[in-house]
């Protein structure tokens, strides 16, 4: 299996971001993870982050044909771009939303995803270990 895995805004600065919520692990380290574990699951990942809404759709569009899932972090995107929510079912692609922290349980705003329902799994507030679990989740 091909899977795309997508980090949006922000994610960049994981490690150095607000560990508290989001962890010590930094992008590279967690990319690396997932790279290991698909290695070992003999599946194929390719790692792309962008702070840019438009890049992340482009990504997704470059991947329909290539990926047949995608563990999808998007960040602040989450909450309010119906492009990104757009561009996951123009595409048909199979998305497990990921979240380190639990945004059920943080700030009214944060609460909300307008991806949710377009994505096929949601996995939150478990840490880099979301990250694992949704590989993990797209291969069964
Ligand atoms: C996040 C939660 C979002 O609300 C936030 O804007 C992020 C990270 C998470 O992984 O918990 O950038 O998606």
């Amino acid at each position: 299996m091909n899977v795309l895995l997508l980090n949006g805004p922000n994610l960049n600065l994981l490690g150095e971001r607000e560990p508290e919520i989001y962890g010590k692990t930094t992008l590279a380290e967690l990319e690396q993870m997932v790279q290991a574990r698909a290695r070992e699951l003999g599946h194929v990942v390719r790692a792309f982050q962008s702070n840019h809404e438009g890049a992340l759709i482009d990504e997704l569009h470059q991947s329909r044909r290539w990926a047949q899932g995608v563990i999808f972090n998007p960040g602040a995107l989450t909450h309010y771009s119906w492009a990104l929510r757009d561009a996951v079912s123009a595409t048909r692609l199979r998305v497990v939303e990921v979240h380190l922290s639990d945004i059920s349980k943080r700030e009214e705003w944060r609460r909300v995803s307008v991806l949710a329902e377009v994505c096929a799994h949601r996995i939150m507030g478990k840490g880099v270990a979301g990250y694992l679990e949704a590989l993990e989740w797209l291969a069964k």
